[in-house]
């Protein structure tokens, strides 16, 4: 297989942590230099005692970095900047616990910490280690954090034992990194508004009208199009998360400051996705004194609407801005998201079940079902909140070429 038009001239970082893989990551770099790429190699102490950094220099061309403090200082700053993937391979059970927990004390790991490019983990290792719950739980922690993993393959282990933890094929790898370059710049020269969390309606000073939302969906969907090359503008309502590196961010309180923030910022933007959970209602007055309980058993509130922000942008959306929308139920779900797509006018409405655990508001994963004007229905299995924006994203990309 021929790759050389995904490769040819990529800055390609390929880090080297000490396992025994690390010899077949010799034959990984000889082949990304074969087909015209940047490769320059980094290698872990523990590395340099499985294989001569040596061969690595004279596979890349290039000396081979490796001590913070003697190769390059600063260097591993410019390259993080350059770099347009990393590739951890072999990825040993020490250094993603180290990634994971934020700890960066030599070239590798600062370069990751301070990279921006999508990075690539290839584990390698015996099978319990690869099993064991503290890597599994790291794994997951980083890939909830953007990181890609390529799993392991299970045959015959450096121990003589079979189990899952090989290194994978080289052919495999290749196939794992041309797709993240390809993706790497799916979004490229798209403009895109994100909409996040919860919107927080004020009672009195003290006391607000507010909802589950924990923000997740839209931060994945604006860290997901953001590692796809697009610019993002996210607008969130409160949450407790950090916005993803390199996306503009206009926080908010209330429906009526999103509104302002959002119909701003509507006519630049190739494509809207509405993932915040807009109070529909907001308390009619707004006390300037906190309500005291003292002579009163009750309490009755009015409410009144707040501005639909998805209608305003439906009805006064530009010819080619795509608009999506977000629809949570906990009955009749296609029924109910199928009339707010056509009355929002909108090109693409997420549905998501509000009745189950591991879904909706404050879940780490989602299930959704994708309906569009023309009637089409798609069923998405439950899968991470990033993994959902990706395919979402997906389905973006082939509105604008349909
Ligand atoms: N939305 C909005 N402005 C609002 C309320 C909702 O822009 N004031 C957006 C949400 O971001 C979401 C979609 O509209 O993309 C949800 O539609 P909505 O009609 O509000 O649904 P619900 O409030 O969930 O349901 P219902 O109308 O059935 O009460």
């Amino acid at each position: 297989m021929k790759h050389s038009s995904q490769f040819a001239g990529r800055t390609i970082i390929v880090g080297i942590a000490g396992g025994i893989a690390a010899y077949k990551a010799a034959a990984l770099v000889s082949r990304l230099r074969q087909e015209e790429a940047q490769v320059q190699v980094i290698m872990t102490r523990a590395a340099r005692r499985f294989v001569s950094p040596l061969t690595f220099a004279a596979l890349s061309h290039r000396p081979v970095l490796s001590d913070l403090f003697r190769d390059e200082p600063l260097g591993h700053v410019n390259l993080a900047h350059r770099a347009e993937l990393i590739v951890v391979a072999p990825a040993t059970y020490d250094l993603i616990g180290k990634v994971a927990h934020g700890l960066a004390d030599d070239y590798l790991t600062t370069t990751i910490a301070a990279s921006r490019a999508p990075v690539l983990f290839l584990p390698a290792m015996e099978s319990q280690m690869y099993e064991n719950p503290i890597l599994q739980a790291n794994k997951r922690a980083l890939e909830e954090l953007g990181y890609r993993f390529l799993a392991p393959e299970r045959g015959r282990l450096a121990s003589g034992r079979e189990g899952l933890g090989r290194f994978p094929e080289r052919e495999t790898i290749l196939k794992a990194i041309a797709a993240i370059l390809q993706e790497s710049a799916l979004l490229t020269g798209w403009q895109i508004l994100v909409t996040a969390g919860p919107t927080r309606e004020r009672l009195d000073p003290m006391r607000c009208l507010s909802n589950r939302s924990s923000g997740r969906m839209g931060y994945a969907l604006a860290r997901a199009a953001r590692e796809w090359g697009a610019e993002i503008l996210l607008i969130s309502g409160p949450t407790t998360l950090q916005p993803p590196p390199g996306v503009s961010f206009i926080g908010v309180e209330s429906a009526e400051e999103m509104k302002d923030a959002v119909l701003k910022n509507a006519p630049a933007q190739d494509a809207i996705l509405m993932a915040a959970a807009v109070a529909d209602w907001r308390p009619a007055r707004r006390e300037a004194k906190k309500i005291s309980k003292s002579g009163q058993d009750k309490l009755v509130l009015t409410l009144e609407r707040t501005p639909d922000i998805l209608q305003a942008l439906g009805e006064n959306k530009h010819p080619g801005q795509l608009l999506i929308g977000f629809a949570a139920e906990t009955d009749e779900l296609a029924a109910k998201a199928r009339a707010k797509l056509t009355a929002k006018h909108l090109d693409l409405i997420v549905a998501n079940e509000l009745t189950r655990g591991d879904a909706g508001p404050e879940a780490e994963t989602n299930i959704a079902t994708l309906i569009y004007p023309d009637g089409k229905e798609e069923n998405l299995p439950l899968q991470s909140k990033l993994a959902l924006s990706r395919e979402i994203l997906r389905r973006m990309l082939g509105l604008r070429s349909a």
